[in-house]
């Protein structure tokens, strides 16, 4: 399986970066292939109002290369990990602006709508997040948010790895690890068990098996 995964900050030596290079690391460790962008090298506008901007065959008309790596890299990958610095305790606008422009493809007026909707549909997502500060909640409304952008496309949130830093790649001297971390969770990106029941799921009662590691 394929991972996309997008580092949304402007610095591309800083943490995110070092944390997207460390999942994608893993990835790969595992047998998976991953793809690290950049955001600020293809994406350079929000989304404006489609109205204005859209072009007579109902493509997007803001002229950079969102569309391509939307439509070629991210829909087609089975997996999609964000890393994003903690801005104003929320994430950066360069992956707003990703999230946001997608509407383009998925509105109506899109030729394609229906194709982009189920490529859209059941991935498996995951969050890295870097900060300076420490409290454990500093990034919750993230986490929140992309846990709601899974649930609302019918994907799975794998999980997030968070370190602490502020200048450039300094998540590297976080004793917690954070690209050790993060190496790990892209490792078992793809296999990792998540679960997310309604009452009336059926289960076993025992979540782990004896081939997930589990001592009796
Ligand atoms: C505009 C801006 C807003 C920030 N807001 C926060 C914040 O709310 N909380 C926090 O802990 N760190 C905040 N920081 C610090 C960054 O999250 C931190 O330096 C992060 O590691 C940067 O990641 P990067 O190297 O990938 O750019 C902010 C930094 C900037 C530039």
């Amino acid at each position: 399986m394929k991972a996309m995964i997008l580092s949304a900050s402007p610095r591309r030596d800083g943490n995110s970066a070092a944390l997207a290079q460390a999942a994608a690391r893993g990835i790969r460790q595992s047998g998976h292939e991953a793809e690290l962008l950049y955001a600020d090298e293809f994406l350079e506008g929000f989304l404006r109002d489609c109205r204005q901007c859209r072009r007579e065959d109902g493509t997007c008309g803001i002229a950079d290369g969102f569309g391509d790596v939307f439509l070629d890299h991210y829909l087609p990958a089975e997996g999609f990990i964000a890393a994003t610095p903690i801005y104003w305790y929320g994430m950066s606008a360069q992956l707003k602006a990703f999230f946001d422009r997608a509407f383009c493809y998925v509105s109506a007026s899109y030729p394609e709508a229906d194709r982009v909707v189920n490529a859209l549909m059941g991935k498996r997502i995951g969050l890295l997040l870097s900060s300076e500060e420490t409290y454990p909640d500093v990034g919750a409304g993230i986490i929140h948010q992309i846990q709601e952008h899974s649930r609302y496309t019918n994907s799975t949130f794998v999980g997030h790895v968070h370190g602490i830093g502020n200048s450039r790649a300094e998540v590297a001297r976080d004793p917690s690890q954070p690209l050790k971390r993060a190496e790990e969770f892209g490792e078992r990106f793809f296999s990792a068990h998540t679960s997310d029941y309604r009452i009336d799921s059926e289960r076993s009662g025992k979540v782990w098996g004896p081939s997930d590691g589990a001592h009796a």
